[in-house]
């Protein structure tokens, strides 16, 4: 979270005003006002106001039509969630290397495809950019989805469009940690009128057919799926970020640019595939070894900077991910993915895999965090503290 004050308050306090807060009874206002800001900001067809990163995330799987028996390839480097949405929709995650840039290495992700794979998840992780010409060349060559992780990178781009828009489905997040935040929210986008509308059934399961005329349009059948429906508090609040968005985001790249010219006679930081789109959030300082990395740290915190070592990050990293490596899919064994028959077989050793690259490389970045609000004379006495 960066900016938030006056304006979210004030819509809050309208819709209370309005005392409805349910999403479709009032006629779904701030709903419809933010998922139609969020098409013209992103320049697609469709878009759906979640609960989370992972419903968004978990929605646009079920809604390529993803599901036991078949594969779907992540990162090494990303936060569990985007695992889980793999599992959560009935198939199995199969994780790849990482390169330089910290995102998914394209090359490795091919080398992991077999007759099983649908999907790749490129993750923008701390709004670093995707090398996503390179992902969906190898997408289109083995004819599978690509759906974007764009849960750290809200309203990033790569090669002047905006992240999540160069697959076939992108998702979003607004919880607490997230460039713009409604506490928790997230967000489906996509051109593809079948994934929306499955999505749109699975996400709303019980009440899509109750209330108001959500389904008028939509060809595809209803079928089970769950809860994970946008309220108007959520979505008046995420409607003022999102008109927020772009300042946040240019403050940010400014700030980064600036901070990073100060350091570059010094320091080097880790290759970007598109340094215009980068969220700016975060200057990743590559050093030849870990100790380099983390006496810089100290010298970061010591100015007051935030900064960490992104192999501390726990749950980012694939050897962290618990509930996949011990292989535990669900809580009754008959829903659960790793045991279904058509999966059984083709389930990894996740616990024996290994990333070297990806560890090395974590082990031996600083992330500095920048701030939208720093002036430039605070980046300069940052700059001489570094
Ligand atoms: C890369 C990534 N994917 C998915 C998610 C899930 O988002 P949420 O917490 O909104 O479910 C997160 C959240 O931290 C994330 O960082």
């Amino acid at each position: 979270m960066y900016r938030i004050g006056q304006e979210e308050k004030d819509a809050v306090a309208r819709v209370i005003d309005t005392r409805d807060l349910f999403k479709i009874n009032n006629g779904m206002h701030e709903t419809e006002q933010c998922e139609a800001l969020m098409r013209e900001i992103f320049g697609v067809k469709r878009s759906l106001l979640m609960t989370s990163g992972l419903s968004a995330l978990t929605s646009a799987l079920i809604g390529m039509g993803i599901g036991p028996g078949d594969e779907v390839i992540v990162p090494a480097y990303t936060y569990i969630a985007t695992a889980m949405a793999v599992v959560q929709a009935g198939a199995i995650p199969v994780i790849a290397e990482i390169d330089e840039t910290l995102t998914l290495d394209p090359d490795a992700a091919e080398k992991k495809i077999t007759e099983r794979t649908k999907c790749i998840i490129p993750v923008h992780i701390q709004g670093f950019p995707c090398d996503m010409d390179h992902i969906c060349a190898v997408a289109k060559k083995h004819g599978l989805f690509v759906l974007e992780d764009a849960c750290q990178a809200d309203g990033g781009s790569y090669k002047g469009k905006r992240l999540g828009t160069h697959g076939n489905a992108g998702a979003l997040s607004f919880n607490q940690f997230k460039i713009i935040t409604a506490g928790e929210g997230g967000a489906l986008i996509t051109d593809d009128d079948k994934i929306y509308e499955r999505a749109l059934i699975y996400h709303d399961a019980s009440a899509i057919a109750f209330f108001g005329d959500q389904l008028k349009d939509v060809t595809e059948p209803q079928f089970c799926g769950t809860e994970w429906r946008t309220n108007e508090v959520a979505a008046a609040i995420l409607h003022q970020q999102f008109l927020k968005l772009d300042g946040i985001l240019s403050d940010l790249r400014k700030n980064k640019k600036l901070l990073a010219e100060r350091l570059a006679p010094k320091y080097k930081f880790n290759p970007s595939n598109d340094i215009e789109g980068d969220c700016g959030t975060t200057l990743p300082v590559l050093f030849d070894t870990e100790e380099e990395a983390r006496a810089f740290a100290e010298k970061a915190s010591q100015a007051k900077v935030g900064n960490y070592l992104p192999i501390d990050t726990g749950k980012h990293i694939y050897n962290h991910w618990t509930a996949i490596l011990e292989k535990r899919g669900a809580l009754h064994p008959l829903m659960d993915p790793f045991k279904h028959p058509a999966n059984a077989p083709y389930v990894p050793d996740y616990p024996n895999e290994t990333y070297p690259k990806m560890l090395d490389l974590l082990a031996r970045t600083t992330y500095l965090l920048t701030d939208p609000d720093w002036t430039e004379e605070r980046i300069e006495e940052i700059a001489k503290a570094l």
